[in-house]
């Protein structure tokens, strides 16, 4: 359903103090072809609300033709920053950029962030946004998730549909996803609410047996049928399954890139007000699944790049897999439970 401006005003207010935005600040909202005018006319109205100076950068769009899906995250690591220093000085020169384009997974917001710059994306509709605008203890629910991992050395997730994965980790920084920027160079994603790390390159062994109802993004599909992916030395080296993994094997292969296949961000989902439901609602051009990446007691796996992590695979090609009845565990101890939190583990 439609949502108010005034409420849409209210969320951006509420995100924005809680990223400590200060009168007298720079915020750029950067925007795209496909940015919602209602998100961003209440971004710019907010923001000025606390005092704040603000400027919009418009950018032209890149990849469509390379990629085979409207999914902005479906063509990754090149955006319209890439060779753009006039804009790379706009926004390295924000106290606060408000990326309602999408630029994960590129060196340049890396740039832009080692800056100082915070970075908020915000891409989700309007009422998606209003229904997940993040609260402290959306932030302490992560916080508390992501130290578990950080003193951890190995993420195992296991499931009665056959999974069996080993992830060695303490390689890569966690990141936690909570929905606000509340420190200098940060970057955060609304609507959010799971910590996620990488395993150590070369080192995941094991499988991944997809179950019906597991969600594949960017396809924004539930799989109808198991898929098997076996997982060697931090690559997928064999899919296999019914039509859902030939599609998949087609999907992956138009980029001829071996990088896709190799194992990427890992984590759980703990934001109980996202639902798996959430995206047989929507039409698929809608919506990039949040809801899917978040719900509480998922295990969230994905393939392709690490440049988020200071990484150099910058493959174009990356696949989020939220899994459901999953169960994780750091260092033997149990986070989540066939897809369900663990008290003290998988939450505070
Ligand atoms: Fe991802």
């Amino acid at each position: 359903m439609a949502i108010s401006d005034f409420d849409l005003i209210e969320a951006w207010r509420q995100v924005l103090s809680l990223s400590r935005l200060q009168a007298g600040q720079t915020v750029t909202v950067l925007t795209g072809p496909d940015t919602n005018p209602q998100t961003l006319r209440t971004a710019v109205v907010a923001a000025r609300g606390l005092g704040a100076t603000v400027c919009r950068l418009d950018l032209p769009p890149l990849n469509g033709e390379k990629s085979l899906s409207r999914d902005p995250l479906a063509y990754v690591g090149t955006t319209p920053l890439t060779g753009n220093p006039a804009a790379m000085a706009a926004l390295k020169a924000s106290d606060l950029v408000l990326d309602l384009m999408l630029l994960l997974f590129s060196p340049e917001q890396q740039e832009i962030l080692e800056s100082g710059t915070k970075i908020l994306l915000a891409v989700e509709p309007p009422e998606v946004l209003a229904r997940l605008v993040p609260t402290p203890d959306d932030r302490d629910r992560v916080e508390a998730a992501a130290r578990r991992i950080e003193s951890a050395h190995e993420m195992r997730v296991t499931s009665a549909a056959g999974t069996d994965l080993r992830c060695p980790i303490g390689q890569y920084p966690v990141v936690r996803e909570y929905g606000f920027v509340d420190e200098p160079g940060r970057w955060d994603h609304w609507p959010s609410g799971f910590p996620l790390t990488w395993p150590n390159e070369g080192t995941t062994e094991g499988r991944i047996v997809l179950d019906r109802g597991d969600i594949l993004l960017p396809m924004k599909s539930y799989l109808q049928a198991p898929i098997e992916m076996i997982v060697e030395a931090g690559y997928v080296t064999s899919i296999t399954g019914g039509l859902d993994a030939d599609l998949l094997n087609d999907y992956m292969e138009s980029f001829g890139d071996p990088e896709g296949y190799a194992i990427s961000h890992i984590g759980w989902g703990v934001q109980p007000r996202a639902r798996w439901s959430t995206l047989s609602l929507y039409d698929r051009e809608q919506t990039i699944a949040m809801d899917a990446r978040a719900f509480a007691g998922n295990f969230l796996v994905s393939l392709g790049p690490n440049t988020e992590v200071g990484g150099t695979r910058n493959t174009p090609c990356h696949i989020d897999i939220p899994m459901r009845r999953c169960t994780v565990a750091l260092d033997g101890v149990e986070v989540v439970r066939d897809g369900k939190l663990v008290s003290e583990g998988g939450t505070p």
